[in-house]
């Protein structure tokens, strides 16, 4: 066979680095720190909602297209609770299949083959297939280490706008750094998209876990609101990651093109959940404040770890990701590092590089995720103390 069966659009993106680590995590009995979901469950009442919503038959069948309207309603209550932004649940709210299949039926529905997307570089993995999926081509604007941060250098993002530009895909907090854009940097995204009339699709799941500075919607921004796609998740914030229900916020005329393409992919998912989703997104500010507190403490607990073991750490403004870097430690090389890792001391990581298309820019670091018990980490961190 001439041609290979896989789609040409999609070659090299065979299998995952997170599928290669964890089964070397299987293999060795090394704790996982690689990928991103907590080793805990979220609260128990969202749980017995879930629970609820199946014994009393709402969500078994097919729900709404849209999403169940309680999500759709609590969705929008959460924007404006939050962030003070108004959104009709009927026109201006989609639910997904997590904030995965958000991104997969907004770029497929926004880009046209030829079309460039500009990505922050290192990004969350499923951008790059999913701007391949749509035909377009991805330039990625890379966050350069500054000052123990992750920094987005403005010239080098309005320098890579041409005019075959259709769209900025921004995500904040971001993964896998930990950065929290400022409102001035958001200030920026804002005018160079307004300039080059632009659209931007916003990647906001960790909207919740901002240790440092506050989270800003990109769309609260004015001039934002019409041309911006919004979102989110209920996976990160309410430690429900297989649930899978996420969703989006935008203006009409973007969310009914983002919803054409995503009828034709899952079509609906979830239906219970989405009712234990519309609780939770209720919950009072305590529980909010709670998982950011716990968070916080694992965030320091394995920051401050990863220093004492020698490596040089970018303390994270957000998510539950840390980079860290492993020159101090004699080595450059991130991808053979997190694979010799597990044998070596029994912990698993990703190494940034697989986030970027400039390879060498994120050769020196690797990823740690700190959504787990505290004893895990602890344990974690004595074994990198071995390096
Ligand atoms: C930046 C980012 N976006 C999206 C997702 C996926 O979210 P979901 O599980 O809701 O599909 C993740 C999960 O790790 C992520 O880190």
């Amino acid at each position: 066979m001439e041609r290979p069966p896989l789609n040409r659009n999609l070659a090299g993106f065979g299998t995952t680095v997170f599928a290669e680590m964890s089964a070397l995590a299987q293999r060795t009995g090394a704790i996982n720190l690689g990928q991103g979901f907590p080793d805990t469950d979220g609260p128990e009442a969202v749980r017995e909602a879930a629970v609820r919503a199946l014994r009393d038959g709402r969500g078994n069948q097919y729900p709404p297209g849209p999403g169940v309207p309680e999500l759709r309603r609590a969705v929008a209550d959460h924007q404006h609770r939050w962030y003070g932004t108004e959104y009709d649940p009927d026109s201006e709210v989609l639910v997904t299949a997590g904030a995965t299949e958000a991104i997969a039926a907004a770029l497929l529905a926004l880009v046209e083959p030829g079309d460039e997307v500009i990505a922050l570089e290192p990004y969350y993995d499923s951008y790059a297939a999913c701007i391949a999926m749509a035909g377009g081509t991805r330039v990625p604007v890379t966050l350069r280490p500054s000052d123990g941060a992750f920094v987005l250098d403005p010239d080098e993002l309005r320098a890579a706008v041409t005019p075959r530009t259709r769209l900025i895909l921004l995500n904040t907090p971001h993964n896998p750094t930990g950065t929290v854009l400022t409102r001035e940097e958001l200030a920026v995204v804002a005018t160079i998209a307004q300039e080059h009339d632009l659209l931007v699709v916003t990647d906001e799941v960790y909207e919740h876990l901002v240790f440092e500075g506050e989270h800003v919607p990109l769309a609260s921004l004015p001039g934002m609101r019409e041309r911006t796609v919004t979102i989110s998740s209920a996976g990160k914030t309410f430690s429900f990651t297989g649930w899978k229900i996420g969703w989006i916020t935008g203006p009409p005329e973007l969310v009914t093109a983002v919803r054409t393409a995503k009828q034709f992919l899952t079509y609906v998912s979830g239906g219970p959940f989405q009712y234990a989703v519309a609780e939770a997104l209720r919950l009072p500010g305590s529980y909010f404040r709670g998982f950011l507190e716990d968070l916080r403490g694992k965030r320091d607990l394995l920051a401050t770890g990863l220093a004492e073991a020698g490596f040089g750490v970018f303390r994270p403004q957000g998510t539950y990701f840390v980079t860290a870097d492993i020159r101090p430690l004699g080595r450059t090389n991130g991808v053979a590092f997190c694979r010799a890792l597990p044998e070596r001391v029994g912990v698993v990581a990703i190494p940034n590089a697989v986030f970027y298309d400039h390879a060498d820019a994120g050769a020196p670091f690797v990823r740690f995720a700190f959504c787990k018990r505290p004893e895990v980490l602890a344990e974690a961190v004595a074994r990198l103390k071995a390096l």
